[in-house]
């Protein structure tokens, strides 16, 4: 059996901000969903994460994951002492506690496997992640006998001028046998500069404790202020892209690109800069996206391109061209060979094949036939101040420019409708609508002169 414990009551003082610390996010994840997300290859039994500082923000930001146990240390005395709030919740278990912090979010779930294995392996009564980091300053110095077992971790602010010599930190990631650890839990002290129980002090204990040197040493990472995560940020946005570039997509100009890890992209397609993409997007193969976009919770055929774009939670099906400067949003839904151009606005829409919407438009709350042309500035006018109404427009009609449907109208098939026409009446098919003033003219007219 194995449990993962996650430490997440700590304040973040550095971080100045209201929110706890490992609720700040890196792109579309928090910390401590970074942290619970790295033991995904390990599939632990029992997931507890220890809160104290707004510990129930932490709990709503997470009730989505019903497996997660909470654990509350009210008074945030130590790591060792937020380990030590685990012992009635771990009564009945027996196996390996796996440790981790959970302001350290870059942390691989192979590595995660990699030290379990090892642990098992090795039958120890706990095995750690280090590092030797040139810079170890701030860090927990690992100190080891000839064969390679942890004799004791010094803090740094508790280590002598040779000791700080020692380059080989802690990285605060911990794989123990629960049942050696539980024995030696309660006999920890606060005899060190902080006066705090520290989890470290276990190792004083403990035999055959093992350490294992991480060959990437940006996957440990500790995020204690803004500029750490935003330096966390941009190691991770490089992880993500280089993978996508790996797997066959071209990205121009990477640095000005962002790409949530959630997001999933085909072969061949082409992002070109300032574009974004993020949370539950997929973009399937051949599309060419930017510059310029922002792609959300969007799933895109094969083959589209997209130009100076704004899509959020839309479906938009192959070949069809957005942009420039659309907004779909909200549901909006395209059929095949669309075009959807400069200044339209789609929302909670679904649209049929070979639709065109080409220029300054808004489409709210409408279906659209396929083959229908959507004249210039036509509006679908939804809203009467206090409800929104739907607006049917059958297969093959046109739309004139300027032509406004007030809802809820159902416009048939085959129909045209004369431009700058207020359609507030249903239109059967194969007709024409007309709903303007006719044009009158008064021959011999001038302005009268003051
Ligand atoms: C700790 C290690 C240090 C290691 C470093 C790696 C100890 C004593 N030291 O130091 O050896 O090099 O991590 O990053 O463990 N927390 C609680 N309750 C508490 C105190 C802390 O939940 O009472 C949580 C914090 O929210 C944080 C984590 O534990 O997520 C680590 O605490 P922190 O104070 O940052 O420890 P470090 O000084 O970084
Ligand atoms: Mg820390």
């Amino acid at each position: 059996m194995l449990a993962v414990a996650i430490l997440a009551a700590g304040k973040g003082t550095r971080m100045k901000s209201k929110l706890p610390k490992v609720l700040h996010l890196l792109g579309s994840k928090s910390l401590v969903e970074k942290a619970i997300d790295s033991c995904n290859l390990v599939q632990p039994d029992r997931q507890l994460v220890i809160i104290g500082y707004e510990g129930k923000q932490i709990e709503n930001a997470l009730n989505y994951l019903p497996q997660v146990e909470f654990v509350e240390q009210t008074e945030q005395l130590g790591t060792g002492h937020a380990i030590q709030q685990l012992i009635p919740h771990l009564d009945d278990f027996s196996g390996d506690l796996l440790v981790l912090n959970g302001d350290v979010p870059l942390l691989r779930p192979e590595t995660v496997q990699k030290m379990v294995t090892i642990h098992q392996e090795n039958n120890n009564s706990a095995t750690l992640l280090t590092a030797n980091l040139p810079n170890p300053q701030g860090y927990g110095r690992v100190f080891c006998d000839e064969n390679n077992f942890v004799t004791a971790i010094i803090e740094d602010r508790d280590c002598n001028a040779t000791q700080k010599q020692n380059k080989r930190i802690n990285a605060g990631v911990y794989c123990f046998n629960w049942q050696k650890l539980r024995e030696v839990l309660p006999k920890l002290s606060t005899n060190n500069d902080q006066q705090e129980y520290y989890l470290t002090e276990v190792f004083d204990y403990l035999d055959q404790v093992m350490a294992l040197d991480v060959d990437d040493y940006s996957e440990i990472n500790g995020i204690n202020d803004r500029r750490q995560l935003s330096a966390a940020y941009e190691i991770l946005q490089q992880r993500i892209k280089d993978a996508w570039m790996m797997a066959g997509v071209t990205i121009i100009d990477p640095h000005s690109v962002t790409i949530d890890e959630s997001v999933k992209l085909g072969i061949d397609v082409i992002i070109e800069p300032q574009t974004h993409l993020r949370g539950n997007t997929t973009i399937a193969s051949g599309c060419k996206i930017g510059p310029n976009c922002l792609i959300e919770n969007s799933q895109l055929g094969e083959n589209i391109n997209v130009l100076y774009s704004v899509i959020i939670d839309s479906k938009i099906s192959s070949n069809s061209k957005i942009g420039p400067y659309a907004h779909l949003r909200g549901g909006a839904q395209l059929g095949e060979n669309c075009r959807v151009g400069n200044f339209v606005e789609i929302k909670k829409s679904t649209i049929g094949h070979k639709t065109n919407i080409a220029h300054l438009s808004y489409i709210g709350d409408a279906t659209l036939g396929n083959q229908v042309n959507v004249g210039a500035g036509t509006i679908t006018a939804n809203y009467d101040g206090v409800k929104k109404h739907p607006t049917i427009i059958g297969h093959r009609t046109k739309t004139g420019s300027n032509s406004v449907f007030v809802a809820p109208v159902t416009i048939g098939e085959d129909v045209t409708v004369a431009a700058g026409s207020v359609i507030t009446h249903d239109v059967p098919n194969n007709s024409l609508a007309i709903a303007r003033e006719k044009q009158r003219i008064i021959e011999n007219w001038k302005m009268k002169s003051k």
